[in-house]
């Protein structure tokens, strides 16, 4: 192509009519009200009155030990009492030394003759609609047995435990059989391929895995067993592995490693002794994407954590133990853990479960289970709730949804236009939303309305939980004016913070303490409102939010980079109506490769196998090279704009090769 053709076309380019991000605001996006709580609500209420937020609020934070201090005594079984409230030693915190407890006994055992015994601990819907429900009490018994079970394996306090399940009360089980004897569960996502189980595997050390033959999505069975298989060729430190039977697909038995579930389980005891455990034990790692390398295990031990994730539970959810609250997230992310597992059993409420797709069969699915089940409490995702009003108003007016009385959203920002809409055609008008902010790293949530107390403004996470004083800084630190966008900080230890990053420490430090030194930093952007309300815009750094999901892009580069055809790779982010971002892949091929479709599919499908299908990218495009400095940098601002089809902006005459934007412009 020749220099002058290239300009011209270059420059009608980028003179292009933005689109997608610049879209008209509607006039929910100017949507002004604040929704305060009705009085109704406010008499049931777990903590009824802006006036007692505001005082407890207050204590928190200026005696934040003692405040602490009471809640853990209070709301936690102890085996023996802690003795100090916090150390601190920036950045790691050691919180209720001296003290012991079991977080199984604390979801658990706790419960055991009382009211809550015969009640329902979980109720379960498989996606073809096979339904159990769980007391308490058998609840108990069932992780009693898989606690013997690990033992007779030869798992201890300390070891590490792999988890590849469905959604599917045995998950809880495992969990919950893990912490009784001390062992560190990590959850790995069932969209996870097999390398991506390989790394977390190797990275802990896990001892042993526990997997099914299968579980259902979308009426097909989702292959746990075979990506198990595939990922234990690389993996020496794994001894067992328990298969739970699900979906009754054959599956390949491993001779000496692999057991079935039912079959160790036959005639185990229904009853186990629990040891107790120092407050900061581990209790589970979970990984994360980060902005630079390979996934971070992030550590949460046990008194904190269950603390903050019991509390949070009680006054965000208002929760009561005749809830039926039903979670749409999978366990295999820390919201599951935080508020399926761990926070709602420890306040003896009533988790409902269910396995498989919102749309399966009818994309009513969760309004039919709603009344099926009179689910109270509802708590899902921004992307979901984009999907229902995609879907259309009338699968959802077919439904009384009359059992509800709060919602919540967490994940990414939810915009007005979408909280007024989950408000009135879910909530009735009726039921309170909270937004919930919060991170894996943070263990439970930090920023959201106690739905009694606090007014709510759609789009907005609104004010802090109890003890966390977030702000919103510049590049030095310095707080900024209320209304201006800036960093979002923590600036005072919490319990459920996380403690390290499993194996990196160096890089914990650096991550979250680095930029600000000895301060949380949280990675997202935000501003507080005149009335101290945060609002929260998302991830500053090269961490993308797909359908809520946290992706990294280093770990999208560094998957194709193994691909033989690739020479270079860049992803970033673009808008996206439905997921918040999809993702788009730029490649620069290596001489002698062609660029067609199927290279395209090709490199998608690489993704699909290097990290999991729902990292496949929603665009792929190829050009000769990539842009750069002429220092060999690429500059991801300019791909930024390529992506989201907007006029590529800023500086580019210090671009190695001009043409490059015009190359990529062109594809789709
Ligand atoms: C984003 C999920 C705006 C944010 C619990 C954060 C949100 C990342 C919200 C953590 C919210 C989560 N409003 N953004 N209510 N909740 N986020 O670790 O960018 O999967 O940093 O934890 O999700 O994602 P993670």
């Amino acid at each position: 192509m020749s220099g002058a053709r290239t300009n011209a076309r270059l420059k009608k380019s980028l003179t292009k009519a933005p689109n997608v991000s610049d879209q008209k605001k509607t006039s929910a996006s100017r949507e002004k009200r604040v929704f305060k709580p009705s009085a109704e609500f406010q008499r049931q209420a777990n903590l009824g009155s802006l006036a007692s937020y505001k005082k407890l609020y207050a204590e928190s934070v200026n005696s934040p030990e003692k405040f602490w201090g009471r809640q853990a005594k209070e709301l936690l079984v102890w085996r023996k009492p802690f003795t100090s409230v916090l150390k601190w030693k920036a950045p790691h915190a050691k919180w209720f030394g001296g003290g012991k407890l079991n977080v199984a006994e604390n979801c658990l055992d706790r419960h055991l003759g009382t009211a809550l015994e015969n009640k329902a601990a979980i109720i379960f819907e498989g996606e073809p609609g096979d339904v159990r429900t769980i007391t308490y009490k058998q609840l108990s018994m069932h992780v009693c047995r898989l606690a013997h079970v690990f033992e007779n394996m030869g798992v201890v306090a300390g070891d590490r435990v792999a988890i590849y399940l469905p959604m599917v009360p045995e998950a809880v089980v495992a969990m919950l059989a893990c912490a009784r004897i001390g062992a560190v569960h990590t959850v790995i996502f069932g969209g996870f391929s097999s390398e991506a189980i390989k790394d977390r595997i190797n990275d802990c050390k896990a001892k042993l895995v526990i997997t099914a033959d299968g579980g259902w999505r979308r009426g097909k069975i989702i292959e746990l067993k075979p990506a198990v298989d595939r990922a234990l060729e690389g993996t020496p430190t794994v001894q067992s592995v328990i298969v739970l039977k699900r979906t009754g697909n054959e599956v390949k038995m491993a001779e000496g490693r692999d057991v079935w579930w039912h079959d160790v389980w036959k005639g185990g005891p229904n009853t186990h002794k629990a040891k107790a455990f120092d407050s900061e034990h581990p209790l589970f790692i979970l990984y994360t994407s980060g902005s630079t390398g390979k996934p971070k295990g992030v550590l949460h031990t046990s008194a904190g954590y269950l603390l903050g994730a019991k509390m949070t539970s009680h006054y965000i959810f208002d929760l009561k133990q005749n809830d039926r609250y039903f979670c749409s997230a999978d366990i295999g992310w820390i919201t599951g853990h935080s508020y399926v597992v761990y926070g709602l059993l420890s306040n003896g409420s009533t988790v409902f479960l269910y396995e498989g797709a919102p749309n399966q069969p009818e994309p009513d699915r969760f309004w039919q289970m709603i009344d099926r089940h009179a689910i109270t409490i509802l708590y899902t995702a921004p992307t979901a709730i984009r999907a229902f009003m995609r879907w259309g108003d009338n699968y959802v007016l077919k439904h009384r949804l009359d059992s509800l009385r709060l919602l919540g959203s967490v994940g990414e920002p939810i915009s007005p236009e979408a909280w007024l809409w989950y408000h009135k055609l879910i909530g009735k008008g009726r039921c309170p939303i909270v937004d919930t902010w919060w991170q894996t790293e943070t263990g439970s949530i930090m920023i959201a309305p106690i739905p009694g107390a606090v007014p709510l403004k759609p789009g907005s996470a609104s004010l802090p939980f109890f003890g966390i004083v977030p702000k919103i800084v510049d590049e030095k630190g310095k707080e900024v004016p209320r209304g201006t966008d800036g960093k979002m900080i923590i600036t005072k230890p919490w319990p459920s913070m996380l403690r390290t990053l499993w194996g990196d420490d160096e890089r914990f430090q650096k991550t979250y303490f680095g930029d600000y030194p000895g301060i949380y930093f949280t990675g997202d952007g935000a501003k507080q409102d005149k009335d101290g309300y945060f609002w929260i815009s998302g991830r500053v750094d090269d961490v993308l939010n797909i359908s809520g999901h946290r992706i990294g892009t280093a770990e999208v580069e560094a998957a194709l980079a193994t691909h033989p055809a690739v020479a270079e790779a860049a992803a970033v982010g673009r808008p996206d109506d439905l997921k918040g971002q999809a993702l788009v892949v730029f490649v620069s091929i290596k001489t002698g490769v062609t660029a067609d479709d199927k290279l395209k599919e090709d490199l998608r499908a690489h993704i699909g196998r290097e990290i999991g299908s729902f990292a496949k990218p929603d665009s792929v495009r190829i050009a000769p090279s990539l842009p750069k400095t002429r220092s060999g940098k690429i500059v991801r601002r300019i791909l930024k704009d390529i992506a989201a089809g907007r006029q590529v902006t800023g500086d580019t005459t210090t671009l190695e090769d001009i043409s490059v934007i015009a190359a990529l412009q062109t594809q789709d």
